[in-house]
């Protein structure tokens, strides 16, 4: 068996897999994907709701010659997530059997399962997705989990690529958080921080008092950036966070022990031209959904600084790249 099984976040794939996995993802594009037709058959499981990785999860296993399926849970039997429940209630279906089962008919699953209400110890250890992992019997690739979004990661890399350059080392980018209603996950910027680390930027982290990310993931972060030549600073002040920065990651996210909607006297970190003057022209990017003229205005996603539909477009790419040779590795696909 291939030692890269499962997908959960960026740390699962090494050094060399993701630049295996961005070699493949250009070339294909660079075809606008001429699919080989292959036996492979791919699954996407979906707990919670998604535009963007839904149409492109399924796409990307189209472009390499695979076949595609996804699945809705609430169109299926109600799944019980505790292998230990008595089910006595409404779910007739343990995500032991569904997970075996689907390892039966896909080569790889592919699984959206955010965060759940609960405490973070628990929720960072993705109970759903590694409970999928654990019974499948083949890999399973995040779609989204409660620690990480990696092929939003791998997007956002290749994106980054694109514009500049093949060596990210020392690139100045800034993780700049914004207000929303209500509390978001911590999945998206987990995973930029811990990927732009990887790639050994510069990395900035901007967010109001009370609303750290996951410590483990930022030491993570320090650890792999400091080893690429890179660095990891995090700061409540965020305009020293912008100042001469070359990209702006905008996120909002919520407390890690989740709670009440994020206090509106925080509106004011709302990404407009005004708080983005003094860096270096940064290109803007975001993983979408966003709410515009709250987390960011318009005159900043509709000018050039904004790279967001580049990051979104590369979602196919990425995943083609991903799938393709997550399928190579395990036998699938030659
Ligand atoms: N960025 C992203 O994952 O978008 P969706 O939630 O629409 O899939």
């Amino acid at each position: 068996m291939a030692d890269l099984q499962h997908v959960l976040g960026p740390a699962d794939l090494s050094d060399a897999d993701r630049a295996a996995i961005l070699e493949l993802a250009r070339s294909i594009k660079a075809t606008d994907g001429v699919p080989v037709p292959s036996r492979l058959r791919v699954g996407a499981l979906y707990f919670d709701p998604s535009l963007r990785t839904r149409a492109s999860f399924e796409q990307a296993v189209r472009v390499i010659g695979g076949a595609a399926q996804t699945l809705n849970p609430a169109d299926t039997w109600n799944i019980e997530l505790d292998p230990q429940a008595v089910m006595d209630g409404t779910s007739v279906e343990n995500i032991v059997e569904a997970a075996g089962v689907l390892g039966r008919f896909f080569h790889l699953i592919g699984v959206r399962s955010f965060r759940r209400p609960g405490p973070w110890a628990v929720e960072r250890t993705e109970p759903v997705l590694s409970r999928i992992a654990e019974h499948a019997g083949v890999p399973v690739i995040s779609l989204e989990g409660a620690t990480h979004h990696p092929c939003q990661g791998l997007a956002d890399l290749l994106t980054l690529h694109e514009h500049f350059g093949d060596d990210l080392r020392g690139l100045p980018v800034t993780l700049c958080w914004s207000w929303h209603p209500r509390a978001l996950p911590t999945a998206v910027p987990h995973t930029f921080l811990l990927q732009a680390a990887l790639a050994g930027c510069d990395v900035a982290v901007a967010h109001p008092e009370g609303l750290d990310l996951d410590p483990e993931i930022v030491a993570q972060a320090r650890t792999a950036a400091e080893a690429r030549g890179g660095r990891v600073q995090v700061t409540h002040d965020r305009a020293a966070a912008l100042a001469g920065r070359r990209v702006v990651y905008v996120k909002s996210w919520g407390p890690l022990e989740g709670g009440a909607p994020t206090p509106t006297s925080l509106r004011h970190w709302l990404v407009d031209e005004a708080a983005l003057a003094a860096t270096d022209a940064a290109k803007v990017m975001h993983c979408l959904p966003v709410r515009r003229n709250v987390v960011i205005a318009s005159e900043v996603l509709d000018g050039p600084r904004s790279i967001v539909l580049d990051q979104a477009g590369n979602r196919l790419w990425a995943q083609a790249g991903l799938v393709s040779h997550l399928a190579r590795r395990h036998g699938v696909i030659a």
